[in-house]
């Protein structure tokens, strides 16, 4: 029988033609997260889900979709996913690591350009009208790359292409790993200390029970005056109350492309502060690493479904030891 997979997010129509000539498909097309029913009812009797950042898999919706051999998700993170319930269940997760570690660190290191010289503000500012005078020594003055000490919180992939790039303006590069790691070019320091003696702090953990508000009110209180704060992990690693109080009174800058809840909410504070610059969750958006990230979960999804390995499983532990 023609396996049945649910589709929780719209996909390019080349790659749902593909998927349809292997699958029957279920494909959410909107552009608004998909309900829980809709997934509910759909998921009841599919082999499998191909998903995203945005629709939960909770261990209800495992616990009724007895048919599912794998969950295949188009991401490197998958705190979306409840892991625990589907590893107890015996399903393989798919996740996409690696092919967007560039993309990535290209973010964050644009976000901490566009704080430290001040571009979106300097734009905004030109696009009102308002450039009226002449070049003078005191304008629009920012903060230098290669002047700050940059702090990496977590030094996985992402975290180390950061560290790379910044060590690359001459920055001088801190960084912490909840596992120590040795990182050449990173100086190795304690989780609070790079929090008092950075410039730049950049997240790069991965969102668990563990990580969540790891950066949290006493951590922002020890940064310096003006330091920035830049966030292309998850938003659930930042006390974000916190860090908006932070912004508030002027303390620090931050750069934000993950947050505590996305889409961002209208009436997010966040939203009426000028030492922030906000994108929404556009850390992998290239059209080559978008495209990678596709071709990857489709693989786990072929694979899940003829019973094969994952050839990227973020629960390897279900096929238990070796
Ligand atoms: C991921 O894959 O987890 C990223 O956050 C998507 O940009």
């Amino acid at each position: 029988m023609t396996p049945h997979v649910v589709v929780t997010l719209p996909l390019p129509a080349s790659v749902l033609d593909e998927l349809g000539r292997s699958y029957r498909l279920s494909a959410w097309s909107e552009t608004g997260p998909m309900p829980d029913t809709t997934l509910q009812s759909w998921a009841a009797d599919a082999d499998a889900i191909l998903c995203s950042l945005g629709t939960p898999i909770t261990a209800t919706l495992l616990a009724n979709s007895p048919r599912l051999q794998t969950i295949s998700s188009i991401s490197v993170g998958v705190d979306h996913i409840d892991l625990g319930a589907a590893t107890r269940a015996g399903l393989p997760v798919g996740h996409t690591p690696d092919v967007l570690v560039d993309s990535t660190a290209d973010m964050a290191v644009a976000l901490m350009l566009s704080v430290m010289r001040r571009i979106v503000e300097a734009d905004r500012f030109v696009r009102a009208g308002e450039w009226g005078q002449g070049w003078s020594t005191d304008f629009f003055l920012g903060t230098d790359l290669s002047r700050a000490t940059v702090g990496i919180v977590g030094l996985g992939p992402i975290g180390r292409a950061v560290a790379a790039r910044v060590g690359s303006f001459g920055a001088r590069v801190i960084g912490w790993n909840r596992t120590v790691r040795e990182v050449p070019g990173v100086c190795a320091v304690d989780l609070d200390d790079l929090f008092a003696e950075a410039d730049v702090i950049s997240v790069h953990t991965a969102a668990t029970a563990e990580t969540r508000h790891l950066v949290n009110r006493d951590r922002i209180g020890r940064m310096k005056p003006g330091a920035v704060l830049v966030n292309t992990a998850r938003g659930s690693v930042v006390d974000e109350t916190a860090l908006v109080d932070a912004l508030a009174a002027g303390k620090i800058r931050a750069g934000l492309d993950v947050y505590e809840q996305e889409p961002l909410p209208q009436d997010s504070p966040l939203l009426g502060l000028d030492n922030v610059v906000l994108v929404p969750h556009l850390g992998s958006a290239t059209a080559a690493t978008r495209q990678a990230m596709m071709e990857r979960a489709s693989i786990n999804l072929a694979s899940g479904l003829r019973g094969e390995r994952l050839p990227w499983c973020a629960n390897p532990e279900v096929y238990g030891p070796g």
